[in-house]
This record gives C-alpha cells, structure tokens and sequence, in this order.
C-alpha cells in the first residue's frame, strides 16, 4: 500500500445560523460532522453525494482554507492544527485546489501569465524571479495550451481551456495534493472528457494525489482507485472504485447507483432501481441515530436511536467501510471487467482538446483571437464519440421497487 499523504481524523465543521438585529447563534448547521479518511501517494479518492451534503466543505477543510470546528488533518504524518507559520506555507504549497467554475475562479482583470505565477509571488523560493516566465509557460505547454498565449486574458479562452488554466496554477507549486472541486460540471460532457485525461496524464507524469469531488458518478468511477460516499456531513461508505460501485452494502449508494442513466434505450426501465422518497434533512437539524433513516427502505427500531459506525463490513467478496447496521450488497448493475472492452468513448484521447480539429491550432484546441471572444459554435461532435460505451448491464430483470 503507498504511503499516505493525506489523512483526515473526525473533521467537523459546524456553521452558526444567526438571527435577529443582534445576530444571535439559534442553531448550527453541520456541513461536515465527523468524517475520517486517507489519501494515498499518487492514487484519486473520489467523493460522491448529493448536494448540500458536505462535499465542498469537506475540500476547503483539508486545505485549510476554512478552520475545522473539531478533528485534524495530517499532511505526510504532520498535524495541520499545530503547524508553525513556516510550516503551514509548506502545507499550503502541498495541496492545491482546483475549483468547479472556470468562468469566475480566475481574476479577469490578469493576464494568464499573471494568474499561474502568483503563487511563485508567495512561494518565492519556488522559482528565482527571472525564471517565472519561462516557468509559466512551461506549465502552460504541459497542460496543452500555447505558451505564446501568457499575455491573454481569461475571457479570450473558452470554458475548457480556463479549466486547463486553473490546473495549471494549482500544479504550479507541484503539489503532492490536489483538491478538485467539481473540476468539470460546469463543462460540456466533450470537453469533460478532454480534462478528465489531462488531470490522468498530469498525476501519471507528477506523481500527484487527488480528492476529486464530483456529482457525476460515470466520471468518477473513471478516474478513481477509491470513492467515499457522503450522507449529511458524515460518510456512509468507502472502499475501492470496484467494492462500491460493484458490491456496494449501504442502501444509500445503492440508491444512489440505481439512478445512474442507462445510455441503452434497450435497458432502460430494466434496472434494479431504488427511488428514494422525501427530501434530504435539513443539516442544521439530521436525524437521530442513522441520519439515512427517515428515506431507508431498511430502516428498524434501532436505527433511529443506535448510529452506525464506519466499519469493515462483508460485501460479498470481502470488505470494506460502511456506516450500515443492516449492510449487505447488493448487485444494481452488474459491472464487467472492462480492461479488454473498448475504453469509454469519452475518454479516449489526451491530445486533442474541446474545440478539436477545425479550429487550426495547436495543443490547447480551440482557441478564441484576442479579437473574438465571444462565443463560436463548436463543431458538431458525433453521437457516437461522446456517448459512453457503458460497461454496465442489467443483471436482473425487474423493476420491482424494494420499497
Ligand atoms: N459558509 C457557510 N456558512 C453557512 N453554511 C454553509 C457555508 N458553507 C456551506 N454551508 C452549508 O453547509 C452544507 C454543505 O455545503 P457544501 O457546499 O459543502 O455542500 P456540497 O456537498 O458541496 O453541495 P453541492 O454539491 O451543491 O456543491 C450546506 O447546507 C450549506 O448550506
Ligand atoms: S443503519 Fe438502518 S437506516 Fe441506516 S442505512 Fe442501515 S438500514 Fe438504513
Ligand atoms: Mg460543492
């Protein structure tokens, strides 16, 4: 097993809910409340969930860019809460975020070259000063865009190539962490998968961890070794890409997985689908005992008063955590190993990019002149490559409800 990087213990963060002229604390709500994991060297823990549930705090809590209300988080064995100033600016050059939307986490008003050397501007022992730009541009090129382009501003880039911009400010330290929060939601599915490869390309090359924090769950088993799986601030499971996705034990990922769309026309409505009814609890105010409890088709007695812990539970095959008294798996689509099947359409290539041939340039794909920003169309992608190949098929016949 690789040696961890990074590790969470019992992070909780709780935000004060304030009311009145005097701005009173009447409540607290528990964006994070509880949760523990490890990231190892080199390897992507992907974190699942529905919205609201905690992931984005959970990213800004590991990088300290909010103070946790209780737990720690050690970076290489090293506790983030008692580091000396000096220490913490070697935390904070180590892991790196990368955030959802390319359209307003870059400064608009800075040149490209500006915006990826600002960190050589804090971490001046990075890079001596006359080396920057040479620097920067060498980030630009292996994030496959034209190093020429260091004097352009952030709108005259479409959508994919900003998203490549802001990776490569997060790589510009070469972090051992990389934190990404919905690195690619606000992209076209196309354009996706042409990120989705870079991101691979980059950690194969650089050796770089990923917390890679996504709703999407057909991107997420790609690119990940692991996948956590989180309920209202807590984790309801965790284990490797293929114990979660294939046997998982918690009816909450089991739910979560019966949604996943079936591109086949011929499947749908085939599938063991789970339909969860009522609405997530309020995190200012979650359920007693297991917080899934008021939406578990398998909820007893004792769920409402006794929560589960986060333990190793037999899937079937072996085991692996999950926070279920009653955990046991269950096959919604049975997963074939893929490595002999054709890779996924999307994600096949790493050299061309969003806009791909037809725009005439070089590396980062499509390209705006300074001159037209504004919107092009793209050229018509075909069905076929980017429609997944989805290696899942049905394995039981039925539409029956376990409710
Ligand atoms: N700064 C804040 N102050 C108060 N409440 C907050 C703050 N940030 C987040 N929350 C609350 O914490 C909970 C978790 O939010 P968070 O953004 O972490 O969810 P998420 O899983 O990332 O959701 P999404 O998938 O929509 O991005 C939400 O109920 C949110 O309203
Ligand atoms: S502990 Fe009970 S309520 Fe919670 S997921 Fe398991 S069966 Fe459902
Ligand atoms: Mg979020």
């Amino acid at each position: 097993m690789p040696e961890v990087v990074l590790s969470a213990q019992n992070l909780v963060k709780h935000y004060p809910i304030r009311k009145g002229v005097l701005r009173r604390t009447v409540g607290q709500v528990k964006a994070v409340d509880g949760v523990s994991f490890e990231l190892h060297k080199g390897e992507t823990l992907g974190i699942v969930g529905e919205s609201g549930c905690g992931k984005s705090t959970l990213g800004r809590l590991l990088m300290r860019l909010e103070e946790p209300t209780a737990g720690q988080v050690f970076f290489e064995g090293q506790d983030w809460s008692g580091a000396s100033p000096r220490e913490t600016r070697h935390l904070r050059r180590n892991i790196q975020i990368v955030f959802q939307d390319p359209y307003t986490s870059l400064n608009p008003r800075m040149t490209v070259g500006d915006i990826i050397g600002e960190p050589f501007e804090i971490h001046g022992d990075v890079v001596p000063k006359g080396g920057r730009r040479q620097r920067v541009q060498e980030l630009l090129e292996l994030v496959g865009l034209n190093p020429e382009h260091i004097h352009r501003y952030p709108h005259q880039f479409s959508g994919g190539q900003r998203q490549r911009i802001g990776i490569a400010r997060g790589i510009a330290l070469n972090p051992r962490v990389l934190i990404c929060d919905e690195p690619v939601s606000a992209l076209d599915v196309s354009v996706q998968a042409q990120v989705v490869n870079l991101m691979e390309k980059l950690q194969d090359e650089l050796g770089l961890a990923y917390v890679f924090i996504a709703h999407d769950l057909s991107v997420v088993r790609h690119i990940s070794d692991r996948v956590g799986v989180m309920y209202l601030g807590r984790m309801a499971e965790i284990g490797e890409e293929d114990e979660v996705y294939s046997r998982p034990t918690h009816p909450y990922t089991q739910a979560l997985l019966s949604a996943v769309p079936v591109p086949d026309p011929t499947l749908r409505g085939k599938r063991d689908q789970i339909v969860l009814v009522g609405d997530v609890p309020s995190p200012a105010n979650p359920p007693s005992g297991c917080r899934f409890h008021t939406r578990c088709w398998k909820a007893q007695d004792t769920c409402k008063t006794l929560e589960p812990e986060l333990e190793p539970r037999p899937d079937g095959h072996g085991e692996h955590l999950s926070a279920c008294h009653f955990a046991e798996p269950r096959v919604i689509v049975e997963t074939v190993d893929v490595s002999d099947l054709q890779p996924d359409a999307r994600f096949v290539s790493t050299e061309t990019d969003d806009a791909g041939a037809g725009f005439g340039v070089e590396g980062g794909g499509e390209e705006l002149d300074s001159g037209q920003a504004e919107d092009r169309a793209r050229p018509p992608a075909t069905e076929d490559a980017v429609r997944p190949s989805d290696p899942t098929r049905v394995v039981e016949d039925t539409t029956d409800n376990p409710r």
